[in-house]
C-alpha cells in the first residue's frame, strides 16, 4: 500500500536561535568543509535567504547547516518556517524531496536520499546491485525529481556498490574521482580480498612465479619457447625493460618462435629500438579497441587501436601466417588489475601461432590474462610478475577458470 505525503502547512516567522542541534531529521550527509565555508561566507554577506524549517515542536527539519552557521556568526534573527500537522513519514518525505530538488548533491548522496524517500513511501529497493522491486515507485519518484529512470537506477546501483567504500563514495561526490574509476577500484579490492587458492586448484600446465622476470625466469631453457605473448609496463621510465625482454626472448625462443608484445603507440619507436638490439622486427599487429575512443591530449589524437609488435630471433624464421588486424570484441573487465587487457586477442594469437602442448611465456603477467588464454587452449604456460597483488589475482583467476 502506498501512503501519500500530507501537504505541509507552513507558518513563517522570525525566531531566535535557541533550539538548534535538537533534530532527528538530519538525514543527508554533511556539506564538505569547502561547501560549508562557502555557505558561511554567503550567510555572513547576505544573511539567511532560505528559511530554516522546523516542526511544531521546534525540531529542525531542514537548514541544519544554516542554523549552525548562524550560531557561529552570532546571527539570531533569521527566517524560520514552522510546518505543522505533518506525520513522521510526511516530514521525512518533505525534507528529502526539498533537498533532492534544491541542493546540489553528489551522485551517491543523491541516491542515498532517493532510497530513503522511496522507502518512506513503502518501496523496497534491493540491496547491492541495484533496486530489485517497486520499479514503479522509483520511476514515479524519478519523474517527480526531474531525473530520467535510467539515471536514478544508475545512481542507486553506484551507491550500492560504493556502500562499503566510504572513501571512494566521498571522492566521487567531491568530484575527485570518476564513478567508473571508483567501480574499478572496488572490483580490484574485491579481487585482492579473495582467499589465496591452494596450489592444487591451479592447472598443472600453468607455472606462475613471483619475482623479476630477469631472475625468476632465468631457468627457462634456451630455444624452448614457441611464443612469448606479453604486455610490459610502458610508462616512459620503465622502457629499459624492453631491452632485457629482447635479450630474454632471443635466448629462450625457438628458431621459428615469436615475441608478441603489446606497446603504447606513444612509445612505439623507443620499444622497436630497444627490442631490435637483440631481435629482428617482424611485423606490427593492430588491435582495434572496443568502446569509447580515448583522447591522447599530449598529441591531439583520438585513439582507437593498440599496436602489438611481433619480433623474431635474428637467426630465426617464423613460418605461420600472421593476421595483422584483430578487432577486440569487448573491453577488459578491469576487475583484476588496473592495466588488465582483454583475453580475446591473446586467445586468438596463441591459437593461431601455437599448437596444443606448445610452451607459451608471459614475463609480465599482471592479472594473468595471457595465462588464462594459454591454459584454456591446452598450451603449457610459464609466467611471472614482480607484484604480489598481481600474482594473487593471476592465481585466483586460474583457480576459478575465469576467461574474461
Ligand atoms: C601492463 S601490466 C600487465 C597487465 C596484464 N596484461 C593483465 O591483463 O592483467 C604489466 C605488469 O608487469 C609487471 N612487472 C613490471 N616489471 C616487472 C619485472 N621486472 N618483472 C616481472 N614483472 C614486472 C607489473 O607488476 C605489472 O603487473
Amino acid at each position: 500500500m502506498r501512503t501519500r505525503a500530507a501537504k505541509p502547512q507552513a507558518d513563517v516567522m522570525f525566531r531566535r536561535r535557541s533550539d538548534g542541534g535538537n533534530s532527528p531529521y538530519q538525514l543527508l550527509p554533511d556539506l564538505s568543509a569547502a561547501e560549508y565555508e562557502a555557505l558561511k561566507a554567503d550567510v555572513a554577506a547576505r544573511g539567511v535567504l532560505v528559511p530554516i524549517e522546523r516542526d511544531e515542536e521546534g525540531r529542525t527539519l531542514d537548514g541544519h547547516h544554516r542554523e549552525r552557521i548562524c550560531g557561529e556568526l552570532g546571527i539570531t534573527d533569521y527566517p524560520v518556517i514552522v510546518r505543522t500537522g505533518l506525520s513522521e513519514q510526511a516530514k521525512v518525505e518533505h525534507l528529502l524531496k526539498v533537498n533532492l530538488l534544491r541542493r546540489h548533491l553528489g551522485q551517491v548522496a543523491w541516491a542515498q536520499a532517493f532510497r530513503r524517500l522511496a522507502e518512506s513511501r513503502g518501496a523496497t529497493l534491493g540491496s547491492r546491485g541495484g533496486p530489485a522491486g517497486n520499479r514503479r515507485t522509483v520511476e514515479q519518484l524519478a519523474a517527480e525529481l526531474g531525473v530520467d529512470r535510467s539515471t536514478a537506477f544508475r545512481r542507486l546501483g553506484l551507491a550500492d556498490k560504493l556502500a562499503p567504500h566510504a572513501d571512494l563514495a566521498a571522492k566521487v561526490d567531491a568530484g575527485e574521482m570518476e564513478p567508473k574509476r571508483a567501480l574499478e577500484v572496488v572490483r580490484t579490492r574485491d579481487a585482492e580480498a579473495r582467499p589465496e587458492p591452494p596450489a592444487s586448484a591451479i592447472p598443472a600446465t600453468a607455472d606462475c612465479r613471483l619475482g623479476d622476470f630477469r631472475e625468476v625466469l632465468a631457468d627457462v631453457e634456451n630455444g624452448s619457447v614457441d611464443l612469448i605473448y606479453t604486455d610490459p609496463p610502458y610508462l616512459g621510465s620503465t622502457m629499459a625493460i624492453y631491452e632485457d625482454l629482447g635479450s630474454f626472448a632471443a635466448r629462450v625462443l625457438k628458431p621459428d618462435g615469436l615475441l608478441l608484445c603489446e606497446v603504447g603507440t606513444m612509445f612505439l619507436p623507443e620499444a622497436i629500438r630497444l627490442l631490435e638490439q637483440h631481435l629482428r622486427y617482424h611485423w606490427c599487429i593492430g588491435l582495434v579497441l572496443p568502446g569509447k575512443r580515448a583522447r591522447v591530449h599530449a598529441r591531439h589524437v583520438v585513439n582507437g587501436w593498440r599496436p602489438v609488435l611481433a619480433f623474431a630471433r635474428t637467426d630465426g624464421e617464423p613460418r605461420r601466417w600472421l593476421y595483422d588486424l584483430f578487432t577486440v570484441p569487448d573491453p577488459p573487465t578491469k576487475a583484476w588489475h588496473p592495466w588488465e587487457k582483454a583475453v580475446a586477442p591473446a586467445r586468438y594469437y596463441i591459437d593461431k601461432l601455437t599448437d596444443p602442448g606448445d610452451l607459451v611465456v608471459d614475463p609480465f603477467l599482471g592479472s594473468g590474462t595471457n595465462a588464462i588464454a594459454a591454459v584454456s587452449l591446452g598450451r603449457r604456460f610459464v609466467g611471472c610478475d614482480i607484484d604480489p597483488k598481481a600474482m594473487h589475482a593471476t592465481r585466483v583467476r586460474l583457480a576459478e577458470g575465469v576467461e574474461s
